[in-house]
């Protein structure tokens, strides 16, 4: 008790030794509200601050190091700008997403997302036991998101080579100098704005043998033409560059947190055969279950990085100017005096307001995707296993503490429902 002060435990929540379940962990940190670290850093970790903070534009999302590491050759994406340009780029991306200018774009996406869900499934071993990262989660979401941009069909294992570099260039390696990985992602997200330039510049016609399910439309209709192509929209369309940036922001922002959401909620459900039995039973519960996991297991545990622009007066603690802050979300998911019960995982609980998606304007473009890909990916998984066992519990995890997520998610079951 008391003993344990809060630098000392944001540093063990970095740990790797932590990472099966930091929780304990976020509960001892939020006896500090905002506690600065050793380093001169600031940690969040409570509900309402956060909420706070991620409203309050005197903390800036730009960063000079990660942008000197890119060599200066692409310019941040709109994550790391601050308004207005981040507002301009955000909603010219948006036109082509979703509403007002394309409400049903995610939804028209529904019959694509089960079919690919339906074939990866299909494809399980015979011998009753898989890994559900990597014949499942991994490779459901960079199809989708191929799908999305409009990327052929052929090149898809190239784009998911890229995908797992990029994935592998966030994750920190302990023991190594974060410079070179710093510089490998910068040098994988140049080769993928290259390959994307080209794609535009071909106007990508090459849609394959079109073998599809029928569903999608063709990928010379994908969403990055038509982001190249808009010149309708105010303040639009996009710059070639911009148009890049963001397409590499769209790949990697929705590959990492698509998959432990996905993950984490197996993990969850494996562990709680009850709740496993109603999503079977009862497929309209879905959309709160999602919910409740993105409050219960966030796949973005942690903001790392933004940065105060003043001082900025929060609790009885002031932040100067220029320091560093880390928003601890997943901390803010189990705060009490928010949730009541917070360590319960509870579909029903009445109001859900988690923060797993962030909140302000930076909250989680992709939420709707990420939400329907989760919700279908849950449903037909519970539906088609029969007699789902976890094989190891913990699983072992990622290194990274930010995003976090099982590495491997090992399962037994009897057989493959039709
Ligand atoms: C379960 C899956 C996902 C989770 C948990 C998640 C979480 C988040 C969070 C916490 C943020 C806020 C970051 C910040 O404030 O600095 C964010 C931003 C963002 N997300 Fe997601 N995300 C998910 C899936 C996706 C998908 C599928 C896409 C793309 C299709 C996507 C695209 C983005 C983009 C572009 C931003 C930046 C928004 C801005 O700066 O205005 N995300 N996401």
């Amino acid at each position: 008790m008391g003993g344990m002060n809060g630098e000392t435990l944001m540093r063990r929540i970095l740990d790797h030794g932590s990472r099966a379940d930091p929780y304990p962990l976020y509960t001892e940190l939020r006896r500090t509200p905002v506690c600065r670290q050793e380093d001169g850093s600031y940690a969040v970790s409570t509900y309402h601050e956060l909420l706070a903070l991620l409203h309050d534009p005197r903390l800036t999302s730009t960063h000079a190091e990660r942008e000197a590491a890119d060599g200066g050759q692409l310019p941040p994406s709109f994550l790391g700008m601050d308004p207005p340009e981040h507002d301009r780029v955000r909603s010219l991306a948006m036109r082509q997403f979703g509403p007002p200018h394309s409400p049903s774009r995610i939804q028209d996406m529904r019959g694509e997302l089960e079919s690919t869900v339906r074939k990866l499934i299909d494809a399980f071993p015979e011998g009753g036991e898989v890994d559900l990262v990597d014949a499942f989660a991994y490779p459901f979401p960079v199809t989708v998101i191929c799908r999305l941009l409009g990327v052929p069909h052929e090149d898809e294992p190239r784009f998911r080579t890229w995908a797992d570099k990029l994935v592998a260039s966030i994750d920190p390696r302990p023991g190594e100098d974060p410079a070179i990985r710093l510089r490998e992602g910068a040098e994988t997200r140049r080769e993928l704005a290259l390959y994307l330039n080209d794609l535009v510049e071909k106007g990508a016609h090459g849609s394959g043998d079109g073998a599809g399910d029928g569903s999608g439309d063709g990928s010379g209709d994908g969403m990055l033409f038509r982001l190249a192509d808009d010149h309708d929209a105010e303040g639009g369309p996009l710059s070639r560059l911009e148009l890049l940036v963001t397409a590499v922001l769209l790949l990697i922002a929705g590959h990492e947190t698509t998959v432990n959401l996905i993950t984490n909620g197996m993990l969850t459900l494996l562990r709680r055969p009850e709740q496993w039995e109603r999503l079977r039973r009862e497929p309209e519960i879905a959309p709160r279950l999602v919910e409740e996991l993105l409050r219960f297991e966030p796949p973005v545990q942690i903001i790392p990085q933004r940065g105060a622009l003043a001082d900025i007066e929060i609790g009885d603690v002031t932040i100067p100017e220029g320091s560093v802050v880390a928003l601890v979300l997943a901390s803010g998911n189990r705060d009490p005096k928010r949730f009541t019960d917070p360590d319960t995982f509870d579909p029903d609980r009445p109001d859900i307001e988690h923060l797993g998606f962030g909140s302000g304007i930076h909250s989680c473009f992709g939420a709707p995707l990420a939400r329907l890909e989760a919700q279908i990916a849950l449903t037909e998984l519970v539906r088609r296993l029969d007699n789902a066992r976890l094989l190891q519990d913990p699983p072992p995890y990622r290194s990274s503490a930010v995003l976090r997520g099982p590495r491997h998610l090992t399962i037994g079951f009897d057989r493959v429902l039709a």
